[in-house]
Order: C-alpha cells, then structure tokens, then sequence
C-alpha cells in the first residue's frame, strides 16, 4: 500500500505540473481526491492493515492527500496569475500608435459668403426672412411690375408647375419683397436669402438652381443716398475698405431708378486682369429705389413712403472671392476643392 500511495503522489503531482487549464486541475482533483478517487480508494483498505501498520500507512496517506492539496491549490493560483496576464496583454492598448484622423466637413464656401453677408446686415438691423420656393406667377412677376409678354416669363427660361403658367419655380428672390410689404408693418428692413430656379443652359457660371439673395428697405424718406451707404457698407466690408464701388444706370422693373454695382477688382486692384476681363471693375449686385408702382401694388403710400432694394447672386460672388471657375465645382461638395477653398 506504502507503494501504492507513492506512486499516486508521484503521477497525480506529475499530472498537476502539467496541467494548463483550470478545469484540466478539478478533473485532476477528482480523479485522485474525489470520493471514488484513487486516494479514497486505497483509503479505503485500510482496515485491512495490521495495527502496527495503520498509523504508518494513514499518516503517509494524509500526507499524500496534503501534499496533492497543496499542489492543486498552487497550480490554481499560478494558472490564475497566468489567465490573468494573458487577458491583460490581449487587451492592452497602445497609446504610442498614431490616431486615425477622421475627416470632418466644412462650411460651404457659399454658405461663408452668406453667413458674412447676413452678419453685416444683422448689424444694420436687418432681419432675416426665409421662405416659399414655390410662387405665384403674381409675386414673382405681375406685382413687381414685370408685365404680361415680359421675356423672363417665357416658358423657355421658367419652370412652371402648371398650364396656365399661374404656378411656377421662382426665378428671382425678389416675390419675397412683395410678402414682406404685404405682412409686415412698416418700415420693413429685411433679407431674404434663398433658392432659385431658371431654365439656363448650363454652362460654367449657370446652374438651373442657384442662390439670391433680397434686401429691401421700406421707410419715410429713404433715398439713392441710403442705398448708397447700405450697398458700400456691405462691399467694404466684404472686399476691404479700400475697394472702391461704382453705380451704373441699369434697368429692372421693380426698381426706378435701376443700378448694377460694381466693386474695383480685388484682383488687380482695378488696373485690369483676366477676373475683371481688363475692365478693372466686377459687377456684384442689381439694386434700386423701389418703384412706386410696386409700393401701390402692394397698399403702401408711395407718397408717404419710399423703399431700397437690391439682389445678390451668390455662386457669383463665392466664386469670385475663391477663384473658381466653374459652378459646379460648387455643387459636387468634393472635399478636394472644399477644403482648399476653407476659410475657417
Ligand atoms: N431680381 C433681380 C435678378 O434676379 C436682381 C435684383 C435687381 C433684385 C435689382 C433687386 C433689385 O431687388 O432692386 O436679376
């Protein structure tokens, strides 16, 4: 039996050694500790044993019980130890590897010039009026003065929704004076950003969908001086006080008199260059005093009242300002040319 027990001790530590799992180690102490283990069995035939040799064989036995206890409980704690470094280095991260950058967008260069234009009339206590794309033939023609037969209601370059060309896409922002004169009380100091929409052959500086931007300014008094200082303000401060703004006689319906606005090119600074086509001037806007026909179509006192207005167009004018020669540069949102023409 001493031998048996030996050789118990001798494989089951072997055994012990060599175990890699947790669980390899409880199948381990079952087989040798468990009740029908093979240290229980030998146990077991003890009272076989003479009384001399019952002591003997039962203190060899508890020490071959203690001594596969210790075993185990020293394998568990060292696969532990082991379990626990492993998961610690699978799961460890390394804070010297570089990022990956994620791209961010950026504003559109349309929507920088129009944020700039909008702050620097917010400042002149202008408000900010966005609506309907969707107009009446009567708004975006008739009450501004546009007459029946006028070329620009030509089916050819407007998109009409319906036969009896009443309903259509607007073409200019400008129907947006008319539901300002109409809704709001006087004086009125508004700017109507927003799209637009024309059957234009589409080439590199038309779109059939473009930006406008209306101003108009309806109070007592109001004269070309005031359209003046409004329309430099907003050139100054977009193109640098320096630049130098011109009016040229032009002619719109809705307004009487008519002006085009050029700024001296930022280019060349007005000497002339390809920008400005060797003029050294660049045109910027369309403006005028409001006519007074558009006032009474509207039940405003054009006696008593008088009004300024102007239309921007902004591809036109991002365009310029970023040297891009094509609008639909504008229009792709590539992120190659975006982010060169960033401001931000
Ligand atoms: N609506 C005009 C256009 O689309 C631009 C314009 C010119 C607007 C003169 C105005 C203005 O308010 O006074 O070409």
């Amino acid at each position: 039996m001493k031998q048996q027990l030996e050789a118990i001790r001798k494989a089951a530590l072997e055994a012990i050694a060599d175990a890699a799992k947790a669980e390899d180690l409880e199948a381990l102490r079952v087989r040798y500790l468990g009740k029908k283990g093979e240290l229980t069995a030998v146990l077991k035939q003890m009272g076989k044993l003479s009384a001399e040799e019952r002591p003997v064989i039962g203190q060899l036995a508890n020490e071959v019980r203690a001594a596969l206890e210790a075993g185990i409980e020293e394998k568990a704690s060292e696969l532990a130890d082991k379990s626990m470094e492993c998961k610690l280095k699978e799961e460890a991260v390394d804070v010297t590897i570089p990022g990956k950058q994620e791209k961010i967008g950026v504003k559109h260069p349309m929507y920088q010039v129009l944020d700039e234009i909008k702050d620097i009339f917010v400042g002149m206590g202008f408000e900010i009026l966005e609506d309907r794309e969707v107009e009446l033939a009567e708004y975006n023609f008739t009450k501004l003065n546009v007459e029946e037969g006028h070329p620009a209601r030509e089916w050819s370059d407007t998109f009409y929704f319906s036969d009896d060309s009443s309903i259509l896409l607007r073409t200019q922002t400008s129907p947006m004076q008319i539901h300002a004169m109409e809704t709001r009380e006087l004086p009125i100091r508004i700017l109507a950003p927003g799209r637009v929409y024309r059957k234009d052959e589409v080439d590199a500086t038309h779109s059939p969908m473009f930006h406008q931007i209306e101003g108009l300014v309806i109070d007592k008094g109001i004269t070309m001086a005031d359209l003046k200082g409004t329309l430099e303000t907003l050139i100054k401060a977009m193109y640098g006080q320096d630049s130098v703004v011109r009016f040229r006689p032009h002619h719109f319906p809705f307004t009487e008199p008519s002006v085009e606005v050029d700024v001296s090119c930022f280019a060349c600074g007005g000497c002339g260059c390809r920008l400005c086509k060797g003029t050294g001037w660049i045109e910027v806007l369309g403006a005028g005093i409001v006519n007074k026909k558009v006032l009474e179509n509207c039940g405003i006192d054009s006696e008593e009242y008088s009004g300024l207005a102007f239309g921007i167009g902004i591809e036109r004018l991002a365009m310029l300002k970023y040297g891009i020669n094509n609008i639909k540069l504008l229009y792709q949102s590539d992120m190659r040319v975006l982010d060169q023409i960033n401001d931000d």
